[in-house]
């Protein structure tokens, strides 16, 4: 991936990121440097990680229905390279443009953000269990607490991602800005609201 196909995704995310206040994000400073203090650790989880991940998408109905027969070794493949640049950092611009990325070829697939959220929970729960398992329960903590930051902040981003996707067809299926949807889904949703209230 160049920067310069990114560079779309680059704008997006940094879209998304602003609307996240500081502390309630990935802390590029602290989160990185907590990360950054065991990558070579977190590099030897790799292969537990991407296992389990497809384990638990194979095991379910609704997320075994996604993929094609034949195609977990390929997704086995992605996944750990995914995963061996997260622990590798650096958490920069080029990285969260391409998680934004990342959402969008979920969504040419039928990947909702529900299983996306989901899969994000399992990611962070599985690396502080093993980081409780084999650190100190400060550091073990500092690190959950990064990647569930992260967990957060990536979902954040994919999330939008999501809708500035299907919002961008439907606009561009009616010829319209995207703007005069987002419009219409908030006068909607208070008609909605309105009908529902008593009385
Ligand atoms: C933590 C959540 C997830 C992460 C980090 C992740 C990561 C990735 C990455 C890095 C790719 C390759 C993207 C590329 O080609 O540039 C990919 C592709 C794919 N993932 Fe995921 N994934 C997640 C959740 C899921 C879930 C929940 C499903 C299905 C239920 C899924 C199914 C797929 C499929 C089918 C592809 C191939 C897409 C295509 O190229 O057509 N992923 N994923």
């Amino acid at each position: 991936m160049t920067d310069k196909s990114l560079g779309r995704f680059y704008v997006l995310a940094q879209e998304f990121w602003s609307q996240l206040p500081p502390s309630a994000r990935f802390r590029p400073l602290e989160d990185a440097r907590a990360f950054s203090r065991h990558k070579e650790l977190m590099r030897g989880w790799v292969g537990q990680v991407v296992q389990g991940f497809y384990d638990t998408l194979f095991g379910h109905p609704a997320t075994r229905a996604i993929f094609r027969e034949g195609e977990r070794p390929a997704r086995e493949r992605t996944l750990r390279d995914w995963y061996l640049r997260t622990v590798e950092g650096p958490f920069n611009g080029q990285y969260f443009a391409w998680q934004t990325l990342v959402g969008l070829v979920h969504v040419r697939r039928g990947v909702t953000n529900a299983m996306m959220a989901a899969m994000w929970n399992w990611v962070v729960d599985t690396v502080s269990r093993l980081a409780r398992e084999h650190l100190s329960q400060e550091e073990a903590q500092a690190l959950a607490d990064a990647w569930r930051r992260l967990g957060f902040t990536v979902m954040a981003l994919i999330s939008e991602g999501y809708l500035h996707a299907y919002l961008e067809a439907l606009a561009h299926a009616e010829g319209v800005e995207v703007g005069v949807f987002l419009q219409r889904a908030q006068e909607e949703a208070a008609r909605l609201l309105a009908s529902l209230s008593p009385g």
